[in-house]
């Protein structure tokens, strides 16, 4: 069969790889793809909001399949663009992916169907969210509404910092339309943890569990990232937490977007918080993580492509879920500065370590091809995943592994996955 991935990151080179390993897939095409996916998959130059272009290269090329990975075009609609060509696709309609395009509606569907998360209220006005602030207690999280690229949540340590940020948010507009509504929530503390899982509608599959690491400093210091490194599992995700999790928070969500006529198919990534009153939803996604992707799929044993349709198919609980009892960690590779400013178009050596080797992957993120080879061109470079028996053996591999890399600025944190040699 012929697929088409949507997207152009490290979480769909790891997809990428994936889909490359099913016997089905004879033919693989990414848009706009990078360097490295370039190297497994025939990249187009199609950007991931050029609905019109995507289907008609779909319809073109009489694609069997197509994967839409990232969140503004699932948000945006482009699976009900693609659906009403005819075309087969992986990724929920927009009626679903709200769950991640609206804070505000995900937060009230948790409330309606009694789904853990924090206490919150929603605000159309700046007036309104003040006054509330007046009266609450701090830190207190504020969060943007829509879509502002992982970045619309701030944590507010104290009324002027709170009302600083409503400011920021509603009127001066600093995410966009994305701040025209504001939710205010309760802070909570605990260990983060990222669950991705396979849904068809009505059946949902967990894969293993994955902990990212946000900020860009040793020590979670620094500004927040898409994601400096992920391990996977989390040693702190408990067979108790899970039957906890899957009883009153995963088929739960399923069932209430299906009962709301919002049925879901697709990957729900439910981002955790396990306090000491239990899990608590803090957010949801409608979509593959990144870079917790990088992490779980390289240990999951199944024909993604199997598991891909039996999601559009509806056939979910046919599928034997599978991962392999052992760990892995990515360490992402960055340009000195991100995500602030930071200079591109750097020469990266070393690339071909990686070819043949089962327990060890190069995901490119911001990564092109030019006169000179292969290059530097965004501020997350590459991410370098390896596997081990155990989180430790696996970390140990992946930082050997991204000593085999090299590019002028290369950047990287020394403690993905550290905390949990200590416990
Ligand atoms: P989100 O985009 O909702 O995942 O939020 C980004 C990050 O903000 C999360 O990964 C948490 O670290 C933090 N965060 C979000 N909501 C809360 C909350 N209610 N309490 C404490 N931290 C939070
Ligand atoms: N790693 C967090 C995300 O993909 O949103």
């Amino acid at each position: 069969m012929k697929v088409l991935i949507v997207g152009g990151g490290g979480r769909e080179h790891a997809i990428a790889v994936s889909v490359s390993k099913s016997e089905r897939v004879e033919q693989l095409y990414c848009a706009p793809g990078n360097a490295g996916i370039g190297q497994i998959a025939q990249c187009v130059p199609i950007g991931v909001m050029e609905f019109d272009k995507i289907a008609a290269f779909a319809k073109e090329k009489e694609i069997d399949l197509v994967i839409v990975a990232p969140d503004d075009p699932l948000v945006g609609g482009l699976t009900d663009v693609l659906e009403k060509e005819g075309l087969r696709v992986f990724g929920p309609r927009k009626n679903a992916a709200i769950i991640e395009g609206s804070k505000a509606f995900s937060k009230e569907l948790m409330k309606k169907y009694h789904i853990p998360t924090a206490e919150y209220e929603t605000f159309d006005s700046a007036e309104k969210a003040c006054e509330y602030l007046e009266r609450a207690s701090f830190p207190i999280v504020l969060k943007a509404d829509g879509l502002a690229l992982g970045k619309g949540v701030l944590i507010c340590q104290d009324l002027q910092e709170a009302k600083d940020g409503v400011k920021a948010i509603m009127l001066d507009k600093q995410f966009g339309s994305a701040g025209n509504r504001l939710v205010i929530e309760e802070f909570l503390t605990g260990r983060e943890v990222s669950v991705l899982s396979f849904v068809d509608g009505k059946t949902i599959k967990t894969m293993t569990s994955a902990q990212d690491h946000k900020r860009a400093g040793d020590g979670d210091t620094g500004l927040n990232t898409g994601g400096m490194g992920t391990f996977s599992p989390s040693p702190f995700y408990t067979e108790e937490i899970d039957a906890f999790c899957r009883k009153y928070i995963y088929q739960p969500t399923v069932d209430a977007l299906a009962c709301e006529g919002r049925e879901f198919k697709g990957v729900i990534f439910f981002g955790l918080m396990l306090t000491e009153k239990g899990p608590r939803v803090l957010e949801y996604n409608a979509r593959f993580g990144d870079p917790e992707t990088q992490v779980v799929l390289p240990r999951m044993k199944n024909d993604i492509i199997q598991v891909m349709e039996a999601c559009i198919d509806g056939k979910l609980d046919e599928i034997d879920l599978q991962f392999e009892d052992n760990a892995a960690v990515c360490v992402v590779l960055a340009s000195k500065g991100y995500p602030a400013a930071y200079e591109k178009g750097f020469v990266i050596n070393g690339l071909e370590r990686f070819d043949g080797q089962d327990s060890y992957f190069c995901f490119h993120a911001g990564t092109k091809e030019s006169e000179m080879g292969i290059v530097t061109s965004g501020g997350r470079v590459l991410g370098i995943t390896a596997k081990g028996k155990d989180l430790k053996e696996a970390r140990a591999n992946a930082y050997a592994a991204a000593k085999w890399v090299s590019f002028e600025n290369k950047y990287m944190r020394y403690d993905i996955g550290k905390a949990i040699d200590e416990s």
